[in-house]
């Protein structure tokens, strides 16, 4: 079965609660469950982990070089914009990655306009809500490589 990990960064594990106006009303747990319910229809293991330690991120994407894991959806949250060492772990990372962020980080302060994430991306979605992450799981199943 083919494998999609999907990681999410500090902060994220509050969605729901934190800031509804610029990240939406849906929990963490509500998005997580959506796309393990379309990546079952399609025939894919997606499995969702979210953690508020740079170190953490890193060991799971470590661990997907060596699992079978297709690709990578992060959204790295407040470490898009600092975390030279998730981008390293992630170009040692040889499948597809795709960077999402529910809010539109363009139309906000110019210190999230700079992703260090996005040097590695094959794909960057913005600004969708949770949508961008159903977005960026379809477009993983129907182009894995
Ligand atoms: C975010 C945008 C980041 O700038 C911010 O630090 C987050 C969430 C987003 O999903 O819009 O925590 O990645």
């Amino acid at each position: 079965m083919k494998k999609v990990l999907v990681l999410h960064g500090p902060n994220l594990n509050l969605l729901g609660t934190r800031q509804p106006e610029i990240y939406g009303h849906e929990t963490l747990e509500d998005i997580n469950n959506g796309l393990y319910e379309r990546a079952a229809l399609e025939g894919w293991d997606v499995s969702c982990r979210q953690s508020n330690h740079e170190g953490e991120l890193i060991d799971w994407i470590q661990a997907a070089r060596l699992d079978g894991t297709a690709a990578i959806i992060i959204n790295p949250a407040a470490y898009t914009h600092t975390s030279v060492a998730i981008l390293d772990a992630l170009n040692a990372f040889e499948g597809r990655v795709i960077e999402v962020h529910l809010s539109n980080v363009y139309k906000r302060e110019s210190f999230r306009h700079h992703s260090y994430v996005s040097l590695r991306a094959d794909g960057v979605i913005a600004g969708l809500g949770s949508q961008g992450y159903r977005a960026a799981l379809q477009a993983v199943m129907s182009q894995p490589g």
